[in-house]
């Protein structure tokens, strides 16, 4: 492998993959392809931007003609893909974009890269394609039974890629991830959504009773785990990556607060989110015999990761405009007016 094409590498857990490489591999071209949706973000490459082992492509994965070029202009010997509309609650408002990136868009890269003869492909999936279980985990031979129209795009771009190993042969490989934290979140998701309003004293919108369970894994390992299986994990396999780390959402709430130094007073509890899975886990025997270990300090990263939003307000203060503004105010203004009623 010398070219290496990240696709969504300006986004949250892309760009960790993106710094973690053009790093440790001095000798690989690490190449990006993002369409720079919302959620994607070229300040989160700028600790790369000058090194010369880096490129960055603005374009969207579902058009073909744009892939193609890219994938013939830097002869890429392997595509890693984390491009992708990744919140569950904007794929309840609205599912179209979904369905365009999550499912059509890996299609056209797969198709590019069969065109091309280019065979290593790594899917970066989810641990929610599995649905959510009351005890026990998930193991990577079991039945996806997606809840969301997130989870069930990105079942269908998963099945898209078995398929092109099974039918054409290619190399492919998929890790289902879990909920992953960390600097560079867009705060839409839960913890950097928190953080980021309880700085400002702003109410915190716990969906439900806040018993839902979430396994936290933290965005160093994540990027780690998809380095050790895109080098060693073996043709149409399917590997989870968990953080072993069950947590119920209030009581990371409550520990966010109390590392802010903030009052539980700010929480509260609203209408909860249609098909809100309730608990996730799953079984990392198969990538752990591949050789990676997570980091298992999460009081201390968790810690790490509250302090990084708090010295760096100039990266999340000017997302939290426009466009930001509108689906905050759709996604919670009713939600926190009942609330308070
Ligand atoms: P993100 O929303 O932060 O970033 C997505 C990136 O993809 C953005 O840079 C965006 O501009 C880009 N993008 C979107 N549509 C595109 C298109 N059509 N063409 C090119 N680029 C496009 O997402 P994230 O949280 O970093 O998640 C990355 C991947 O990891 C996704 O595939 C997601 O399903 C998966 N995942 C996320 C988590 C998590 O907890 N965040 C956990 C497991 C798996
Ligand atoms: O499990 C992996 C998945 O984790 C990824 O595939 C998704 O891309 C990623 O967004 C994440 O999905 P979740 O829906 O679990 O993440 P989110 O941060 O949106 O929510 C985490 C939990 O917190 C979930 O139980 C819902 C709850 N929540 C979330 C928000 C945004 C709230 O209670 N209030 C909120 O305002």
């Amino acid at each position: 492998m010398k070219n290496i094409l990240v696709t969504g590498g300006a986004g949250f857990i892309g760009s960790a993959f993106v710094r973690h490489m053009v790093e440790k591999y001095p000798h690989y071209t690490i190449i990006v392809l993002d369409k720079l949706t919302y959620a994607g973000n070229t300040d989160n490459l700028l600790p790369v931007h000058d090194e010369p082992n880096y490129r960055f492509e603005r374009g969207d994965i579902a058009d073909a003609v744009t892939v193609k070029r890219v994938l013939e202009h830097y002869q890429v010997d392997a595509i890693v893909n984390f491009a992708a509309e990744s919140h569950v609650d904007r794929s309840i408002m609205s599912s179209h974009a979904f369905l365009d990136t999550d499912v059509i868009g890996v299609y056209v890269l797969l198709e590019q890269a069969r065109a091309l003869g280019i065979t290593r492909f790594h899917q970066v999936s989810t641990d929610e394609v599995y649905g959510w279980l009351a005890e026990g985990d998930f193991k990577e031979t079991d039945t996806l039974q997606p809840n969301n129209p997130y989870s069930a795009a990105k079942a269908g771009g998963e099945m898209m890629v078995r398929a092109y190993h099974v039918t054409h042969g290619m190399y492919t490989t998929i890790t289902r991830g879990s909920n992953t934290y960390g600097p560079y979140q867009y705060p839409e998701k839960m913890m950097p959504l928190f953080i980021t309003e309880a700085i400002d004293d702003r109410p915190l919108p716990v969906y439900g009773d806040g018993k839902q369970v979430r396994d936290w894994l933290h965005v160093d390992d994540h990027a780690r785990a998809i380095d050790l299986v895109l080098h060693v994990g073996a043709a149409g396999e399917v590997y989870n990556v968990g953080g072993e780390n069950e947590q119920h959402n209030i009581d990371v709430t409550h520990r966010l607060l109390q590392l802010l130094g903030k009052p539980k007073t700010l929480i509260r509890h609203v209408a909860d989110r249609p098909g809100h899975d309730r608990r996730y886990a799953v079984d990392c025997t198969k990538i752990r015999a591949l050789g990676w270990q997570r980091n298992d300090d999460f009081e201390s990263l968790l810690a790490q990761t509250v302090a990084w939003y708090q010295r760096n307000e100039w990266w999340w203060r000017k997302i939290k405009t426009g466009e930001y503004l509108e689906f905050y105010k759709q996604q919670y203004a009713q939600r926190l007016a009942d609330a308070q009623a």
